[in-house]
């Protein structure tokens, strides 16, 4: 399958994530953002890789070049298969994450414009246009050596005509037509993800709150395959 699952551990503690892992040996790569890496002490990690799955650290660095190529050198560092840094650092600051991980097997991502930002949270910082910031936050991130970006489904059509074939879209946002919204606003279907373009599906909820969560995972690795 060319485009791959992961499923976002959002939990409190490292065992509700752990018993979760257990439900679902189809699935490879986890994603582990700010809430489960502070609550495990980073552990989860290394729980992860014992258990020979692949990470996706989400921590979506963005400082001063240097703290950032330092906290780069220490994600890399972890063996993760990927993280991320915040595009808004600028180019120095996405030049240092790069070479900090450069030794190592894992994919630099950037986050262009946050998915919760709509026109009026871009205009209150004094900028306009989301589709166009996208775009130039994409590009400025290819340009400077990174290997893809975390963005919407909305905008895969609009990196892949900026950025071309091999830049990786990693994409969040995704619901099965079966599944529950929840907060996310704009969403897309697996299937619809995948004939855009998308690298990786990042999917929540759809499956940690499912009844049976193997049963959902399974549900949406077939329509995946099905869509190839
Ligand atoms: O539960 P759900 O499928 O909505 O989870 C999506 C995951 O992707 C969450 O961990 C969320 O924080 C993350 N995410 C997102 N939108 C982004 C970046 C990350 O929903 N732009």
């Amino acid at each position: 399958m060319r485009t791959k699952l992961i499923v976002a551990l959002d939990y409190p503690t490292w065992s509700e994530a752990e018993a979760l892992v257990q439900k679902l040996p189809e699935v490879k790569i986890f994603k582990v953002g700010l809430e489960l890496y502070l609550a495990s002490q980073g552990q989860a990690v290394s729980e992860l890789k014992k258990r020979g799955k692949e990470v996706f650290l989400d921590l979506k660095f963005h400082d001063i070049p240097h703290t950032v190529r330092q906290a780069a050198c220490q994600a890399a560092a972890q063996g993760v298969l990927m993280f991320n840094v915040h595009a808004w650092g600028g180019r120095e600051m996405m030049k240092e994450a790069v070479q900090a991980a450069q030794a190592q097997d894992t994919l630099v991502l950037a986050v262009t414009v946050l998915t919760s930002f709509n026109e009026a949270t871009l205009q209150e910082l004094g900028l306009k246009n989301i589709q166009k910031t996208v775009a130039n936050l994409a590009s400025l991130a290819q340009e400077t050596g990174l290997d893809g970006v975390v963005a919407s489904p909305q905008e895969i059509a609009l990196i892949r005509k900026t950025c071309g074939p091999d830049f990786k879209i990693v994409c969040p946002g995704i619901r099965p037509h079966w599944a529950a919204i929840n907060d996310q606003k704009r969403i897309m279907t697996p299937k619809e993800a995948l004939k855009l373009g998308a690298d990786y599906l990042v999917i929540g909820r759809p499956i940690t709150k499912a009844a049976d969560p193997r049963r959902a995972a399974l549900r949406i690795i077939k329509e995946m395959e099905e869509n190839e």
